[in-house]
């Protein structure tokens, strides 16, 4: 623990020491153990309390030939564990001792014998629950286990010290995200995560349907019960017409109300069963097709319906509104890529400004990402240097770094001038160089990596490879486009001021090729009451990849979704 390390909440340590036995949870019967072991102090002056905790077992043994066992448990409130001490008369030290194996303790918090490294021990005489484990197929045994073995146990994966700190940075990072965006005047919207409209245009969207789950539905159920034949239908339509005759013969002879009531609701029952049989007769199996074409009309929204790949053009409805606003959720992409910097589900943080141009927006960029920084050197050192130890020893430097050195500004023009010249210097790219070009992340990476040594925001890309929505500049052919580059990660953050001028973007739409109906409600915002607005997206995960040092996107999301894999 470094001496940065957040002190427990004050009325837990005040608890402790003046108020009675234990450092108490407030919704749980036990002391956290970060509340024990992660004070200034390293717990020390707790000395003489009683406390109750629980954890998970990362390490046990045996000792003094049997007669007692040292503990580490970890309950992952912070990386530290706290060292227990049960004596043989007190439980079954066997069972204790296997690492996985969940305790929930109560004894006495003692000092350690001068020389250990712990400051705090505690000498337990109560066991009140032990989880067993069998080491014999326990997944996650104490020996050190690759992140990518770890992915094929992503339920048990928490469990282990690196996934446990990259939960607790990532929940720092949201906690900041809120923070920083309510500070700053901005209001958080719940944008959809099924949508009618692509927003990037790229056609790499996931598809909501029931389409495929009603089709298989009936296709069982027409094997079950076979749909109706010629024959049925001619039988239905026979009794129809028997049924209406007994009616008018009735009728005819003027037979009494009740017998002529019985008739017509008989005749009633049959004409029913012939409408049901004639609906069954349609029911054709497979999904439905209209012209030659899956007929949307009958899916679950009556048109075709997508997992959103960002809630952008959704937020900027609340921003040409309400002003500034953000949006943060789960975005989707059914891109093949099987990258260490791609997945099928992450997460972005969407800003939106109105009243603001490109500089406003790399302004906002860049204090966010500034303040994240400063967030995790204050909030979460000792998870930080975790990072250090067993990933990156540069990262808290790094955060340190970011979090007071101004990003370099460079147009991408100048950009692709500076991969120019590296190349004349002998540096070689997998993919060429050349004004127009999509920057890959070999490039991204130089720039930040070896020419800048810090992050660089690249602006003013070239209209061809950006977004329809992206304003475009006086030169038409560059867009007020910009990308915030990363050491460690390339792209981090993609962002742009909004073309507002209602001509000029129902051209983009239409020069891109995409139709113009989907968009017309986003145009409306152009039509009425239009406004010079901008907005950013940052990839979440990406920004963890950046802070912790990282290598692979699929450990820093709880549950990864890539190609081929989309595990509980
Ligand atoms: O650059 P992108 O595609 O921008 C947008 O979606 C805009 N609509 C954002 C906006 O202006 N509101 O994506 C934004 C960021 C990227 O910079 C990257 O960090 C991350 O999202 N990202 C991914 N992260 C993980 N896996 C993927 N497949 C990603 N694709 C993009
Ligand atoms: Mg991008």
């Amino acid at each position: 623990m470094g001496d940065q390390a957040t002190p427990p909440a004050p009325e837990l340590a005040a608890m402790a020491i003046n108020d009675g036995p234990c450092l108490k949870h407030p919704f749980s019967d036990r002391a956290p153990v970060r509340s024990i072991v992660c004070r200034p102090d390293g717990g020390a002056a707790l000395a003489g309390n009683r406390v109750r905790a629980g954890g998970w077992v990362k390490t046990g043994r045996e000792q003094g030939k049997g007669s007692f066992a040292f503990l580490e448990v970890n309950d992952g409130s912070c990386p530290a564990n706290l060292q227990v001490i049960v004596d043989a008369g007190v439980a079954d030290l066997s069972t204790l001792v296997q690492t996985g194996t969940c305790v929930l303790v109560e004894g006495l918090l003692k000092m350690p014998p001068e020389g250990t490294k712990q400051k705090i021990e505690l000498r337990v005489d109560k066991v009140l629950h032990v989880g067993p484990t069998d080491p014999a197929s326990y997944p996650i045994p104490k020996t050190k286990l690759s992140l990518e073995f770890l992915r094929d146990h992503i339920h048990l994966r928490p469990r282990t010290n690196t996934i446990s700190a990259v939960a607790r940075i990532r929940n720092a990072l949201a906690f900041a995200t809120h923070s920083f965006f309510q500070e700053h005047g901005f209001l958080y919207v719940h944008t959809p995560i099924i949508t009618t409209s692509d927003c990037e245009g790229a056609g790499e969207m996931f598809q909501a349907t029931t389409l495929i789950s009603e089709a298989e539905k009936l296709d069982k159920e027409l094997i079950m019960n076979p749909p109706p034949t010629e024959a049925d239908i001619e039988a239905a339509k026979c009794t129809v017409g028997e049924k209406s005759s007994v009616v008018a013969q009735l009728k005819a002879a003027k037979a009494t109300k009740e017998d002529i009531s019985a008739s017509v609701s008989d005749l009633k029952k049959a004409k029913e069963n012939l409408s049901r049989v004639e609906e069954r007769a349609k029911l054709k199996p497979g999904i439905p097709k209209k012209d030659g074409k899956i007929d949307y009309g009958q899916d679950f929204f009556g048109r075709q319906a997508f997992l959103t790949v960002s809630g952008q053009l959704q937020v900027e409805t609340y921003a040409c509104a309400v002003s500034s606003v953000y949006t943060f959720g789960p975005t989707f992409r059914a891109e093949h890529s099987h990258t260490s910097r791609h997945l099928a589900e992450f997460w972005m943080v969407e800003p939106e400004i109105a009243f603001a141009d490109l500089q406003d927006d790399m302004n906002c960029a860049e204090a966010y990402v500034k303040y994240m920084c400063q967030w995790l050197l204050n909030k979460c050192f000792d998870d930080m240097e975790l990072m250090a130890k067993l990933y990156d020893k540069g990262c808290i430097d790094r955060l340190r770094m970011v979090s007071s050195t101004p990003f370099e500004r460079i147009t991408y023009t100048e950009a692709v001038q500076l991969l120019e010249e590296a190349v004349r210097g002998g540096k070689e790219f997998e993919k060429n160089v050349e004004w127009g070009i999509d920057l890959a992340s070999e490039h991204e990476r130089y720039l930040t990596e070896d020419i800048f040594k810090k992050p660089v925001i690249v602006y003013n890309y070239p209209k061809g490879i950006k977004a329809f929505y992206m304003r475009l500049n006086d030169d038409s052919k560059t867009v007020a486009a910009m990308d915030i580059l990363v050491p460690k990660v390339g792209e981090l953050i993609g962002g742009s001021q909004r073309e507002e001028r209602y001509e000029v973007i129902q051209q983009r739409i239409a020069e891109m090729g995409l139709p113009l109906e989907p968009y017309e409600w986003y145009l409306d915002l152009r039509r009425y009451g239009t406004v010079k607005h901008c907005g950013f997206g940052l990839g979440f995960e990406r920004m963890i990849l950046f802070a912790t040092g990282i290598d692979n996107i699929r450990d820093v999301i709880p549950f990864p979704r890539y190609p081929g894999r989309a595990d509980l």
